[in-house]
């Protein structure tokens, strides 16, 4: 769980990943034969299988959703924001940001308007980010002598586990980084290539795995990332699409993509002769970097492995340390008996 915190606790917007880069090439270079860095920034490490087998590829992705600095108040030195991902302003309100300069890093706060001031129709109308400004606490000359149009802004978070769970800002995907590392630490048998990729810029259109998956060609991918569990009070059963505890999910479908059926099989039947708990998932909107996988070149059997999260796209993100095992224990079995099925449609 060290890396995972590790992980969790570093930096990096779309187009911003250099700390978690850094951090990613470290463990990867331990385990793998080859590593190599694209010019969208993907890590791409390559662990060589034993014989003549698919070419994997996994992926998972370093960036999380964030700020660039869009302005700078003249007067005041307030800073607006431009999104690079989606946060819903509900969960911004009153948390405290990174602004990461050339000059180093400043703590700031998202500040609004007190409700004691709100008119009554000001309080009916919902949230928005433009309502919202960072405050240094500092004055404007200082501000404008420090931050640059362009910098970027995370959530300040530390990691935590509360009771089964492990929660903090940007398990959205730290935590499917910290599976497909830890995945191929374990596997020692495969006769397939396995290319790990870490990702870049998955939360504005899946970027970094369309230039990756190009470069690697895979025969197979495997993308490993978060997925919604509203297995939280008020939500019907019908609704929740997947459940903490219930297991690592095996992905049909999502906005972006629909799995390879026979993948989905495979991963079903090592499930289930391994013990393995899983579920499956239908998510109704969303996606990840399967669904530019599988478009890649003449096409790509593809599929998602999820690790079920509560309060996605929050500072509290939440996901059970049991599901993650399971996701791990999943990729790490498929990895070395990729290479028996046949997945052509
Ligand atoms: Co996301
Ligand atoms: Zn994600």
């Amino acid at each position: 769980m060290e890396l995972l915190k590790k992980l969790c606790e570093a930096h990096g917007v779309p187009g911003r990943e250099e700390a978690v880069r850094t951090l990613v090439v470290s463990e990867l270079k331990k385990i793998c034969d080859e590593i190599r860095t694209d010019a969208l920034g993907n890590v791409i490490a390559l662990k060589k299988g034993s014989g003549r087998g698919p070419k994997v590829m996994l992926a998972a992705h370093m960036d999380e959703i964030g700020f660039l600095v869009s302005h700078i108040d003249e007067k005041s030195g307030f800073l607006r924001i431009d999104p690079v991902g989606g946060f819903d302003p509900r969960v911004l309100m009153a948390q405290r940001v990174i602004v990461h300069t050339e000059k180093g890093d400043l703590i700031g706060i998202i500040g609004s308007k007190p409700p004691h001031i709100l008119t009554e129709e000001e309080r009916k109308k919902p949230l928005e980010l433009k309502d919202l400004f960072i405050d240094l606490g500092l004055p404007a000359e200082e501000v404008k002598k420090r931050v640059n149009i362009g910098d970027f802004i995370t959530l300040q978070q530390d990691f935590a586990e509360v009771g089964n769970l492990v929660s903090c800002k940007a398990l959205d995907d730290r935590v499917g980084v910290y599976v497909m590392i830890e995945a191929v630490r374990r596997t020692k048998k495969h006769v397939c290539d396995i290319y790990a990729v870490a990702t870049t810029q998955e939360e504005v259109g899946v970027r970094g795995a369309r230039v990756s998956s190009f470069n690697v060609a895979p025969d197979i991918g495997v993308a490993l990332d978060v997925t919604v569990a509203s297995d939280v009070p008020g939500v019907g059963e019908h609704e929740q699409v997947t459940k903490l505890g219930a297991g690592v999910a095996i992905k049909i479908k999502d906005s972006l993509s629909i799995s390879n059926p026979k993948l989905v099989r495979t991963m079903r039947q090592i499930a289930e002769q391994k013990k393995i708990k899983y579920q499956l998932e239908i998510l109704p909107r969303g996606g990840t970097d399967a669904g530019a996988i599988q478009m890649t070149r003449e096409g790509v059997a593809a599929i998602t492995l999820s690790i079920p999260t509560r309060y996605l796209h929050s500072v509290v993100e939440a996901a059970h340390k049991d599901d993650i095992q399971a996701a791990i224990d999943l990729l790490a079995t498929f990895l070395e008996v990729a290479h028996e099925s046949d997945y052509s449609l």
